[in-house]
């Protein structure tokens, strides 16, 4: 196929129209699809804005700052030397008041079970279409499997997605009774119920570090994660491109989430923005990515950074990377606590809940122009 220049942003945005205001989205998922797998030539419809695209990250070495996002040995915190298990906490507030992100090892999670997961994941992505399609993601909706698209966005990503809840109603039985019922749907929901599970045992823990970490009772937030808490997980899968400096696996966002708990495979891709620059995580499959999400910043009191990550594709290497996102209730006010409002701090936003946060979450994309949280300012309520 003979190459031909494409650089022309408007053309693009034109393309993109016409498979997103197409409301049938098994039509939709098919051309994504079919140029997911089929292409040699990225068509126009993924080509970034070009002060989008991943471009300098691919000169030089990509993994060059990677030292700077710290890894956190979590096997400390046992220690009975109080000094000992103080490091990992300070560690954890440390990278959660620059980068907003950090990663964890020795994190309890069976690695065995991280692997069953993945392996799950990629059965899922590897039906057919017209399987994958009788979970499709309604447009306007959360849940399902389909192409992961914003409100405003004028690329598409290049990424497949399938995103599920486990509470506060599962629905993973439902959609794996629909995938797999040739076979044995009990596979992978098991697989994916127990994955969840201890992913958020995981969040728990780590929500009290991090609330510790802010001087606080560890305890403090806890009421955020009970009942009617919100946990849910999204699958993106990354297929090889064909030319991966063009495109974007995930535009640059900040997750609206509490917190987020990510597994990427052994191939690069996730980037967090710092410094003005974009740093590439190094993968680590023994290790967890761990980010705070705007709610956190919020109730830190804008002590933590919820910052703008994305994902970067490649030309040679599918990746996969499992993101858990851990919630309150719906109806929960999020708010800081008095212990972090103080005249040099003062109250940076307005009370407000997750359900009034989530309901805007997507419609004001950050690189879109505004970022959502400012929405939520206190001056402007
Ligand atoms: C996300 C996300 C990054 C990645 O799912 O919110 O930021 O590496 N994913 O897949
Ligand atoms: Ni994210």
């Amino acid at each position: 196929m003979a190459a031909h220049p494409i650089s022309s942003h408007s053309h693009n945005a034109a393309d993109l129209a016409a498979v997103l205001t197409n409301t049938n989205t098994t039509l939709r998922n098919a051309s994504l699809l079919s140029a997911l797998a089929l292409v040699q030539q990225l068509p126009a419809m993924f080509v970034e804005a070009e002060d989008q695209r991943p471009v300098l990250e691919m000169d030089g070495d990509p993994l060059a700052f990677s030292h700077l996002i710290p890894i956190v040995d979590m096997s400390l915190l046992k220690s009975s030397d109080p000094a000992v298990r103080a490091s990992p906490v300070a560690d954890i507030a440390a990278a959660c008041e620059k980068f907003g992100f950090f990663q964890v090892v020795n994190h309890g999670v069976d690695e065995s079970l991280i692997r069953r997961c993945e392996t799950e994941a990629h059965t899922m992505f590897e039906l057919p279409l017209d399987v994958k399609e009788r979970v499709h993601r309604p447009p306007g909706t959360s849940f399902g499997y389909g192409a992961n698209t914003w409100v405003n966005q004028t690329v598409m990503h290049w990424a497949e997605s399938f995103h599920m809840q486990l509470h506060p109603k599962s629905n993973i039985r439902e959609f794996s009774g629909k995938l797999f019922a040739e076979s044995d749907p009990t596979k992978f929901s098991s697989t994916v119920e127990e994955y969840m599970g201890q992913i958020e045992k995981l969040a728990r823990q780590l929500l009290e570090l991090l609330t510790e970490g802010l001087g606080l009772e560890p305890t403090t937030f806890n009421h955020y994660v009970e009942n009617e808490r919100m946990m849910s997980m999204r699958f993106n899968l990354y297929p090889p491109c064909p030319q991966p400096e063009l495109a974007i696996g995930l535009r640059a966002h900040t997750d609206p989430h509490l917190l987020t708990i990510l597994h990427q495979d052994e191939v690069a891709g996730l980037q967090v923005h710092i410094d003005e620059k974009w740093i590439t995580v190094k993968p680590r499959p023994d290790c967890f990515v761990v980010n705070v999400g705007d709610l956190f910043q919020v109730l830190s009191n804008t002590r933590y950074k919820s910052v703008l990550h994305r994902a970067a594709v490649n030309g040679t290497s599918k990746r996969l990377s499992l993101a858990c996102f851990l919630n309150p209730p719906l109806s929960a006010t999020v708010e800081a606590p008095p212990e972090l409002i103080t005249a040099e701090r003062p109250q940076v936003y307005r009370p407000f809940t997750w359900g009034e946060y989530l309901s805007n979450a997507y419609k004001f994309h950050p690189a879109m122009g505004g970022e959502r949280h400012e929405r939520f300012f206190l001056e402007r309520s």
